[in-house]
């Protein structure tokens, strides 16, 4: 890779100040000071350093965010503001996209990455990827709605879910639950309660596949994976 795209890459500016930092003299290449923009380096291999600091070299980010409500599960849009606006320009950098969508007014796990076939593997329905939320339901949670969500629900548009394991934390006039669902349809967790005719009131995602949200995030905070939980989601 030229050394200039690798810089500006990593997000040390366009390719044109990266020339600027290269003509003073500022990047070493294994110690040595380079400043032809054009020269190749090995980015995997090779010691890339601008004024003593090394570059260290990544092509995919994956970001797990709480996602807090109030904004959109998208990169742009006219109205809202999205989740990638609540990244620092350095993460932005490397164009992450949300994995799937939450709803506005859902808060909790979300994976923001720029890797296409992690994102595919996770969203496609064939892998059936287990996803836990909590929930507060208006109304009265009952036995026979665990029974009814372990058979799958018909929504109000004819669509018959997969089974969903429905766990009953407090069954009040306002209820708490999880409920874990491998499907990933529009407004699923809202539209199945709304077919035993009870309705969402607060909806938060604890968990994706084997990542699980880190309860030290505020909401609308957001870290890197660690390598442990990249790894879990790489080969589930
Ligand atoms: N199900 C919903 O209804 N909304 C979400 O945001 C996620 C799952």
């Amino acid at each position: 890779m030229r050394l200039d795209k690798l810089l500006a890459n990593m997000g040390y500016g366009s390719r044109k100040e990266v020339k600027q930092l290269l003509k003073k003299g500022a990047v070493k290449v294994n110690d040595v000071p380079v400043k032809d923009a054009a020269s190749h380096v090995e980015p995997h291999k090779d010691v890339v350093s601008i004024l003593g600091e090394q570059v260290v070299y990544k092509e995919f980010i994956y970001l797990m965010m709480n996602k807090p409500p109030g904004v959109v599960s998208a990169t742009e849009d006219y109205r809202d503001r999205t989740v990638v606006d609540l990244l620092e320009p350095e993460d932005r950098h490397f164009d992450p996209f949300p994995v799937g969508r939450l709803d506005k007014d859902t808060e909790g796990l979300l994976l923001l990455t720029n890797d296409g076939k992690l994102t595919h593997n996770l969203l496609s329905p064939k892998k059936e990827v287990p996803k836990t939320y909590f929930a507060r339901i208006e109304g009265v949670v009952t036995e026979e709605d665990i029974l009814l969500f372990a058979q799958g629900l018909t929504l109000e548009d004819g669509f018959e879910t997969k089974p969903g394991i429905l766990r009953i934390l407090d069954s009040n006039a306002i209820s708490e639950i999880e409920l874990t669902i491998t499907e990933g349809k529009f407004h699923q967790v809202k539209r199945m309660f709304e077919a035993v005719g009870k309705r969402v009131i607060y909806l938060k995602r604890l968990s994706m596949g084997a990542l699980e949200l880190d309860d030290e995030l505020n909401l609308g905070e957001y870290r890197e994976l660690t390598d442990e939980e990249l790894s879990s989601i790489l080969t589930p």
